[in-house]
């Protein structure tokens, strides 16, 4: 199977949507067959969302803080450590690759492996759907699988549409952390992670068993910062071709900031942003931190 990334078109499947030419709709139903070994864990998020945040945490985890060992690794999602699942050929890889089994997906739960439910780890990362929205404006200029947005409003658009890949932002974070207690899951926010990312580390750190000294933990947060990430190659996805990638579009580590979203939206479209939030987010019993 091949991966054209110039066709960026949206495929409906079984109420998500996915990418034609990146994502395979056969494949992506056997995932929920998979076997699941206890010491597989899957990260979980709606795009731009800080998948590669937790993946370079997960990676200096398993490396000790070490960063050298990151270093070599040519790029994060398709190499070896941490690859999507719902990418093409990856889902047969993850059969017979040797654990521990790291593993990334934007998908939503109904496509997950049944065997989370006794096996495995989760760990759900959200971020508040304002700055979601931003940051993922500007990948679609840089991602060549995603449609280049005609504008900020039309693109807002569709964001609350949920007519994007991950489909909607209310939909993802409400149906996983549904889920939460179904299997074994850490839920965790970006904003959390920005306030005390050291906090955020020792959480990760307890939930995946690691045990790791004072100096270390204190390496692995040192490299997981933004400033020291966004020197890193891999982290700005540096690797990945430019059939794939528009690399003068923008850096993957673009801001790393919360509210980033008071700099795009109009008065108007925070107001029309507010009523949608609150109106699919009234049950919710998490709150979201829009500005620091
Ligand atoms: P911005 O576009 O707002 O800067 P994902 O990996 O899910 O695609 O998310 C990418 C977003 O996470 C980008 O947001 C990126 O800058 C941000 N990010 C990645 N690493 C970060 C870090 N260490 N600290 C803060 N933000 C980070």
């Amino acid at each position: 199977k091949t991966q054209n990334h110039q066709n960026h078109e949206l495929v409906p499947h079984k109420g998500f949507k996915l990418i034609s030419g990146t994502h395979d709709p056969d494949d992506v139903d056997q995932i929920y067959n998979l076997e699941i070994r206890d010491s597989d864990v899957f990260v979980v998020t709606y795009p731009k969302s800080g998948t590669i945040w937790m993946q370079q945490i997960l990676l200096l985890l398993e490396s000790k803080g070490d960063v050298s060992a990151i270093r070599q690794v040519n790029n994060y999602s398709n190499g070896d450590l941490i690859p999507w699942i719902e990418l093409n050929g990856n889902r047969q890889a993850f059969i017979t690759a040797p654990s521990p089994r790291l593993r990334v997906t934007h998908l939503q739960y109904q496509f997950m492996p049944s065997a989370l439910s006794h096996k495995g780890k989760v760990i759900y990362v959200a971020r508040n759907p304002k700055d979601v929205l931003v940051s993922y404006f500007y990948f679609h200029k840089v991602a060549n699988m995603l449609e280049t947005p005609k504008d900020f409003n039309d693109f807002f658009e569709k964001f609350l549409q949920g007519d994007v890949f991950g489909c909607s932002w209310f939909d993802h974070v409400k149906t996983w952390h549904a889920h939460k207690d179904d299997m074994n899951m850490l839920f965790i926010t970006y904003e959390e992670m920005i306030q005390d990312l050291q906090s955020a580390v020792e959480r990760i750190a307890l939930f995946l068993g690691k045990e790791l000294t004072d100096e270390q933990l204190a390496n692995v947060v040192k490299y997981s910062t933004f400033n020291n990430m966004r020197k890193i190659p891999q982290a700005n996805y540096e690797q990945v071709p430019g059939d794939l990638l528009s690399h003068q579009q923008g850096k993957f580590m673009r801001k790393g900031t919360v509210g980033d979203w008071k700099n795009h939206f109009t008065v108007a479209q925070n107001e029309r942003f507010d009523e949608v939030f609150n109106k699919e987010m009234e049950d919710f019993p998490l709150s979201f931190l829009w500005d620091v």
